[in-house]
């Protein structure tokens, strides 16, 4: 081999070492300081400016990469401000404030701020704002409400973000007396069942933080009884004959099953119910 190839070769070599040593320090320094307990999780330090800004900006590139497919319908004939606005007072006012109206106390202690939504409406298009609403933002503290809010709703919800920057105190006051009737719609249908969505679902009603749940990654946690390989079982509750049916009546209404029992009432629409059963019906360890 000429010698020109050879030191080809070595200078590729010593390259790949010296950026797998870096990789190595870097990961060793970055767990060194995270076992310390040098970090500060508290909410109240803020992230260095750069890292506040790679964050921001990070997060409006990611947005509008995922928002890209979401296809906008005509708002004026499927939106409906008074319900925007309904689910607005009921699920966001208390982080994000509205015209003359101060955001609650749980939405001033937060660490990233919730924003100020005045300004984001004005400059986001509407795709965006329906993506970040329906999925969320994770770390922050923007809940994903797609478990919650139909897809009419929040695209309702979206119509009355895009209103709300032009709205003046007294014409917000009035859309609140006027959609005092008015209530924010739950989804009704669920797309169709698959072992990730399912494990969503089981995190979106917070399951995952009183069950270990059999394939799902979440708190070790025994608050309530474990749900793995939940086929075995013979009885729910200790009461109820094991079944996908009983399982779907306990998980939206324990207490009509067992009166006393600590597992809350969720709230959980049917459909949801369904694919959480199924999951724990067929999952094995
Ligand atoms: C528990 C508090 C909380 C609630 C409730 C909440 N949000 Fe948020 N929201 C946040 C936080 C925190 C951020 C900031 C995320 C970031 O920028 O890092 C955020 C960001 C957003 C953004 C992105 C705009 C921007 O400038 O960052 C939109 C849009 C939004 N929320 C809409 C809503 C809507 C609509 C609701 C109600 C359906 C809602 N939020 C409920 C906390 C909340
Ligand atoms: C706040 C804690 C808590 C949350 C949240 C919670 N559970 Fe439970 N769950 C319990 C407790 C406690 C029990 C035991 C109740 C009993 O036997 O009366 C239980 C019992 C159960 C059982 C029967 C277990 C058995 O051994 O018979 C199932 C199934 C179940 N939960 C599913 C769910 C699902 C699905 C969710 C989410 C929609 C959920 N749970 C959310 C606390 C919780």
């Amino acid at each position: 081999m000429p010698a020109r190839q050879v030191a080809h070769r070595h200078k590729l070599l010593f390259s790949v070492i010296g950026a797998v040593a870096l990789v190595v320090i870097g990961a060793a320094a970055g767990a060194v300081i995270l076992l310390s307990g040098a970090y500060s999780t508290a909410a109240t330090k803020q992230h260095f400016a750069i890292t506040y800004r790679i964050l921001e900006t990070g997060l409006r590139f990611s947005v509008a990469r995922y928002a890209d497919k979401i296809v906008v319908p005509d708002l004026e004939r499927v939106a409906d401000v008074n319900v925007g606005y309904a689910c607005y007072r009921r699920y966001c006012v208390q982080c994000h404030g509205a015209p003359g109206v101060a955001r609650d106390p749980l939405g001033r202690g937060q660490l990233p701020s919730p924003s100020s939504l005045s300004e984001s409406a004005r400059e986001w298009p509407a795709a965006h704002l329906f993506y970040v609403t329906q999925q969320g933002v994770r770390m922050s503290g923007m809940p994903a409400w797609e478990y919650r809010i139909s897809t009419e709703g929040l695209w309702s919800t979206v119509a009355f973000l895009k209103a709300m920057p032009f709205m003046t105190v007294a014409e917000h006051r009035k859309l609140d007396a006027a959609s005092s009737g008015a209530d924010c719609p739950k989804p009704t249908t669920v797309k169709a069942y698959s072992r990730e969505r399912a494990q969503i679902i089981f995190r979106q009603y917070a399951c995952d933080n009183c069950h270990i749940i059999g394939g799902l990654v979440g708190p070790n946690t025994h608050v309530g009884p474990p749900l793995v390989n939940w086929h075995e079982r013979k009885y729910i509750g200790g009461i109820l004959p094991n079944t996908p049916e009983n399982l779907v009546r306990w998980i939206v209404s324990p207490q009509s099953i067992s009166p006393h029992t600590m597992m809350p009432d969720l709230d959980v629409i049917e459909p949801h119910a369904q694919h959480m059963a199924r999951y724990l019906m067929t999952e094995r360890e």
